[in-house]
């Protein structure tokens, strides 16, 4: 366990790229400004930059192809089975881009959490940047919530908004949103821990 890790706010991390959310967190629980641990980090994609910068930290990875697997469920119980025996608590995706099973859904329900580049429900899906700018808005941003079995779909926790600018890219525009979820995605998982969030329907009640 990281020297300034928790012994009970156990985080499972699926991710399939970059990983910078991950890096985040992982800084943030370093620098004792989030009081947890990451306890187990899975790729889908054996090439994840992500799984590297886990690995390099300390935490211990697992690659779990979803090529080698029979079905989209059975991928995600050997996940499941994994996090698990980690002792995971909350399961954060960040940067994963499979759609979790209803079997997985149902088994962590309310304890899976997903950050979007979007203010959703604008945008849900791939390069939410590019149809923020394509559809003219001048506001967007990411937004952090619990996952259900559609994409992008669930109760949201906390959203923070970025302005669009004219020159935007979706590569311009997303840096700057990447900024935010940096620092959202983990003020969403201390929100968790704090036990303060309940849903109500589609309204998750405790972040204010
Ligand atoms: C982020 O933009 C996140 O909102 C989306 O996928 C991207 C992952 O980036 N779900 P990274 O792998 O954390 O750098």
């Amino acid at each position: 366990m990281p020297a300034r890790g928790h012994s009970k706010n156990l985080v499972g991390v699926l991710l399939s790229g970059r990983g910078s959310n991950l890096v985040a967190i992982l800084d943030r629980i370093a620098a004792g400004e989030l009081e947890a641990s990451v306890v187990l980090v899975i790729g889908n994609e054996p090439s994840a930059d992500g799984v590297q910068a886990a690995r390099s930290r300390g935490v211990p990875t697992l690659v779990v192809d979803h090529r080698q697997s029979p079905s989209r469920e059975a991928h995600d119980r050997e996940m499941a089975v994994a996090l698990e025996a980690a002792g995971a608590r909350l399961i954060c995706l960040a940067g994963y881009m499979r759609l979790l099973s209803p079997w997985f859904v149902e088994r962590f329900a309310g304890r899976v959490m997903n950050i979007h580049p979007s203010l959703l429900p604008s945008f849900p899906g791939r390069e939410a940047q590019r149809q923020a700018i394509e559809a003219g808005v001048r506001i967007s941003g990411c937004t952090v919530h619990f996952v259900d079995e559609r994409a992008d779909s669930g109760p949201i926790i906390l959203q923070e908004a970025v302005p669009v600018l004219d020159g935007d890219t979706p590569e311009t525009l997303g840096a700057r949103i990447l900024e935010k979820e940096h620092v959202l995605y983990s003020r969403a998982i201390a929100l968790y821990f704090s036990g303060r969030l309940r849903v109500e329907g589609h309204r998750v009640l405790g972040t204010s």
